[in-house]
């Protein structure tokens, strides 16, 4: 299985959002949008339409860019993360179907985009042209109000195929795949991998699953997690490793597909180098006033996981929570530009604004440039080497 087969059935989206001109990227496969109603009782996650919005702090005034990644909502189980003894094996997940958000999750997307909202509604303002995703992130006012009694509008987005599409799902490199095979079967992650061997035996055999690496442990962390979610009881064998055991060896995937530079300008360098060279633009181009805003990426957890490691920021090690959300705020402070990096996975209120370790919380761009350039692919083509 390569590393990447878990991306390629759960919807994964990027939008950007302009306010003038045309989206200048954006990558998409499949959307999981239902019918369904949700209903707030109970929801960690709020009442949909509570007027005041959520209680996060507003943007500084010199914030003049934004770049945000985040992880896609409450999901169910997908086919690669359940296993042969799985008891729900067969289970359709009706009327979502496999690997597609639930209601909860699209609640707690939309509340991702209230958030961003409530935090930058100065700096985007109320006049925009209607690209976006998240009804809570730009619900429709004054003249874009086209039904009094729904508060959404339509957004249209275009999108690239799983295998074209570098930037967000760089683990499906065949350069990375080929490169994350040979790295595993190194001494280094062999030797690491020994160490587990009798978690790995316990759960082969309770499991069915062939174990020799954590990738199948991740796999099934996420398997065990939506089912937990979802209600199901879990066996009785997995009590002795769920969550504690296995959500730390899926943790150490992470750094098993990051473990070098070159993984790493593949897996996550794509869209560091397409972030810095938007910036770059942006805040070179004569009116930045009419420039894009915000660039929107929704991804899963290891984009964001990935990107905390590739920056150096990646502490305590975790996985990002449904809805998690990095920002690279692009600030001009006495004409200095520089990126400041805010990470919400709700532990707190608010982002979090994180420190890289060789920089100031304010990062002047050259600066950042510089210290993760050897990550940033230099050719398209690195990614389809061979
Ligand atoms: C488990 O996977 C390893 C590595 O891919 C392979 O060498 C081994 O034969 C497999 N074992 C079983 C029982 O399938
Ligand atoms: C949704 O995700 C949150 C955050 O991970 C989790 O705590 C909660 O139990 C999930 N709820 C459902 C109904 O899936």
């Amino acid at each position: 299985m390569s590393p990447a087969s878990r991306l390629s059935v759960l919807a994964f989206l990027c939008v950007c959002l302009v306010d003038q001109g045309s989206c200048r990227y954006s990558s998409y496969h499949r959307p999981s949008f239902h019918g369904q109603t949700y209903t707030p009782h109970n929801s960690q996650y709020g009442r949909p339409n509570s007027g005041s919005g959520p209680n996060v702090e507003k943007a500084d005034s010199t914030v003049i860019l934004t770049h945000v990644v985040f992880r896609h909502g409450n999901r169910t189980a997908q086919l690669s993360e359940i296993y042969p003894r799985d008891p729900y094996y067969n289970f359709d997940y009706f009327p979502f179907g496999r690997g597609q958000l639930t209601n909860v999750g699209k609640m707690r997307e939309y509340n991702v985009g209230r958030e961003l909202r409530t935090r930058y509604d100065k700096f985007l303002g109320d006049d925009f042209l209607s690209r976006n995703p998240l009804a809570g992130l730009f619900p429709p006012r004054s003249d874009n109000v086209w039904n009094t009694a729904l508060n959404w509008q339509p957004v249209p987005y275009n999108f690239l195929p799983a295998d074209r599409d570098p930037v967000l799902i760089g683990l499906n490199c065949p350069n990375y795949v080929r490169k994350y095979d040979s790295v595993v079967r190194s001494r280094k992650w062999q030797s690491e991998f020994n160490k587990d061997k009798n978690v790995f035996a316990y759960i082969s055999k309770n499991s069915g699953l062939n174990v020799t690496t954590y990738e199948q442990i991740y796999n099934l962390y996420f398997g065990l997690s939506t089912e937990e979610e979802w209600g199901h009881k879990l066996p009785k064998w997995t009590e002795a490793v769920w969550p504690k055991i296995v959500t730390d060896l899926a943790i150490k995937h992470y750094y098993v597909q990051t473990s070098t530079s070159q993984l790493l300008s593949l897996c996550e360098g794509y869209h560091l180098k397409k972030i810095i060279e938007d910036t770059k633009r942006v805040v070179r181009s004569a009116s930045v006033a009419n420039g894009p805003k915000m660039y929107l990426y929704s991804g899963h957890e290891n984009n964001v996981a990935e990107m905390l490691i590739l920056l150096n920021v990646f502490s305590p090690p975790h996985i990002p929570t449904y809805g998690s959300y990095l920002i690279f705020e692009v600030h001009n402070i006495n004409n200095v530009v520089g990126i400041k990096l805010y990470y919400q996975r709700y532990v707190t209120e608010s982002p979090v604004l994180l420190k890289i370790p060789a920089c100031d919380e304010f990062c002047p761009l050259d600066r950042f440039e510089q210290l993760f350039e050897e990550y940033l692919p230099v050719t398209e083509d690195y990614c389809y080497q061979n």
